[in-house]
């Protein structure tokens, strides 16, 4: 991973609570957070007691490398924000400039954290579809803003074997969102729950309560134990 081609951008502890549904006992269990990037889920968690590890390949560099590379790309991420305002419902988060602030605080976080967190093993860098953990070495994975949403990027085959992955790692995995960036339903998701359930696993679609990216109402739930 080459840092120009990364465009870090993190969501808060608050909205994964919402994306995942995560109750008080899913914030008890051994977490890992998959894909979590500059997201201050596991700053706010460890904050709070909880047992979190973040996998993402932007954990190779250094805290000064993401901050500067988070600068750099800010602005255009405002700007293609404001372009594309209509393809996002404005109500927990009222406009562009509160989003930006939102996604600011939460980057402050996750960089205030970084370093500790990497010396504690919290934030590893590793990426789909090969993680460096036991088998069932966690009691929930939760994967935000990467699988699916990158349907473009990452092929079936590559969903498909990342789906399988984090259910050796973990004994449920939740996924959100199921729509790609062109805001339709991701084109490889019939056939990744097709593969999951031939092997055994049970796939579930579930509506969130999170609302933000327009058609985005649902995560993929798999109970792989
Ligand atoms: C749009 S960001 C989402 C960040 C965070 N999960 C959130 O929702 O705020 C996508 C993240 O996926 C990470 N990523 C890219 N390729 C990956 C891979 N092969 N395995 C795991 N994560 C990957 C990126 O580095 C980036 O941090």
């Amino acid at each position: 991973m080459k840092l120009d081609s990364v465009v870090p951008w993190g969501r808060s502890f608050e909205e994964y609570c919402s994306i995942f549904a995560l109750s008080e006992g899913d914030l008890q269990k051994r977490l890992l957070g998959c894909g979590d990037g500059p997201a201050s889920f596991n700053a706010e968690l460890t904050q709070r007691c909880g047992n979190i590890v973040s996998v993402d390949p932007v954990y190779q560099f250094s805290v000064e490398q993401i901050r500067s590379r988070i600068d750099e790309v800010y602005p255009q991420i405002m700007s293609q924000m404001e372009q594309n305002a209509d393809s996002y419902i404005w109500e927990s988060i009222k406009d562009v400039s509160e989003l930006g602030r939102v996604r600011t605080a939460a980057m402050q976080q996750f960089l205030s954290d970084y370093d500790s967190g990497k010396e504690a093993g919290r934030y590893i860098a590793a990426s789909l579809p090969v993680l460096p953990f036991e088998d069932q070495q966690f009691e929930l994975a939760i994967c935000s803003h990467f699988l699916f949403l990158y349907s473009e990027h990452f092929d079936l085959e590559q969903h498909i074997q990342s789906m399988i992955e984090l259910c050796r790692v973990a004994s449920e995995v939740r996924v959100y969102p199921l729509i790609s960036l062109e805001g339709t339903v991701s084109k490889h998701l019939s056939a990744v729950t097709s593969a999951l359930e031939s092997e055994g696993i049970q796939t579930s679609l579930e509506p969130v309560e999170y609302q933000f990216q327009k058609g985005a109402t649902e995560m993929l739930v798999v109970s792989a134990a």
